[in-house]
């Protein structure tokens, strides 16, 4: 009789928990769709990339909800997500196009009921850029210098893994141009392209400047490699100006100069002075 009783309690007591289970997962997940179509979408802008989705299909219950997107992307093998919450029906950002992307939106329900809100499963999109060609194939040491805010100038060195017909091409896009653009002055060496020196660029500060070199030969495919940055961050000012030193006495030495011409505020210099009295010890 004793056993009986146990059974049936421990019974009752599993039927309870099964059933509340269902109806919390069922409240947080299953009711509310999630978007439709999400599609990461590159228009051939060297990692600029829109992230785009179509609304739910919402129950009749939920029609008075109102309906945000909670998106979450990064690069893959990238350690942190980041997180964007908008009503919008996409979202875009930079992306380092040397890697692939992952990216995950779904729906957040709120202000529909008193209680908490309601989200969907996500959906999930994965986009890779078709890289081709071995990664011994890339150019090698990229470096980009804008000169006085005014010259941009990028150079690399060639890799020594490529046949010798190869020869490398640089594509620049950001907001405001409508397509990547190819350099139109090249720096070139020994007949290869090792070097751009850009033209004037109206208005491309503070925000993305995207850069895609790549390569071609006829015996083997080039791997292209793609770089990022904002051009207020790799400025190198220029040298002052017109430099006086002018010897009163052995104790008194003026030291005069102009702030660098050009599109720099002059309040945003700083100076540092090098000093040596005998040529082997240099005060800063
Ligand atoms: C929430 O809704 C339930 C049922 O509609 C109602 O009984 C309850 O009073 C509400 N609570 C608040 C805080 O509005
Ligand atoms: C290099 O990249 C540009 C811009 O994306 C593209 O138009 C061109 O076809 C590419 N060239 C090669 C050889 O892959």
């Amino acid at each position: 009789m004793a056993f009986i009783n146990l059974d049936a309690r421990c019974l009752y007591t599993v039927l309870i928990c099964g059933l509340f289970n269902c109806i919390s997962s069922f409240n947080v997940e299953m009711k509310v769709n999630p978007p439709r179509d999400f599609q990461i979408i590159d228009l051939g802008y060297l990692g600029c990339l829109y992230l785009q989705w179509r609304p739910p299909l919402l129950l009749d219950n939920f029609k008075e909800c109102s309906v945000e997107y909670e998106l979450k992307y990064r690069n893959l093998g990238g350690e942190r997500w980041k997180t964007i919450i908008t009503t919008k029906l996409y979202y875009k950002d930079g992306f380092d196009l040397n890697k692939g992307v992952e990216a995950k939106v779904h729906t957040l329900l709120s202000e529909c009921t008193n209680g908490s809100g309601f989200q969907s499963s996500w959906s999930e999109a994965t986009y890779r850029t078709h890289l081709e060609g071995n990664l011994e194939t890339k150019i090698q040491d990229m470096n980009c210098i804008y000169y006085n805010w005014q010259y941009l100038l990028c150079s690399w060195n060639l890799s020594s893994h490529v046949p010798l017909d190869t020869n490398y091409h640089l594509f620049y896009w950001y907001d405001g141009l409508d397509r990547a653009t190819e350099c139109d002055k090249y720096i070139i060496f020994n007949g290869k392209n090792i070097g751009c020196k850009f033209p004037y660029l109206k208005s491309s500060d503070y925000k993305n400047f995207y850069i895609c070199v790549n390569g071609s030969s006829h015996s083997m495919s080039i791997r292209s490699s793609y770089f990022i940055f904002q051009l207020q961050n790799i400025v190198k000012p220029l040298p002052p100006d017109h430099l006086a030193l002018t010897v009163k006495d052995s104790n008194d030495i003026d030291l005069k100069w102009d702030v660098p011409k050009g599109p720099i505020p002059a309040r945003c210099f700083i100076y540092e002075i090098l000093l040596s009295e005998d040529n082997s010890t240099w005060v800063v």
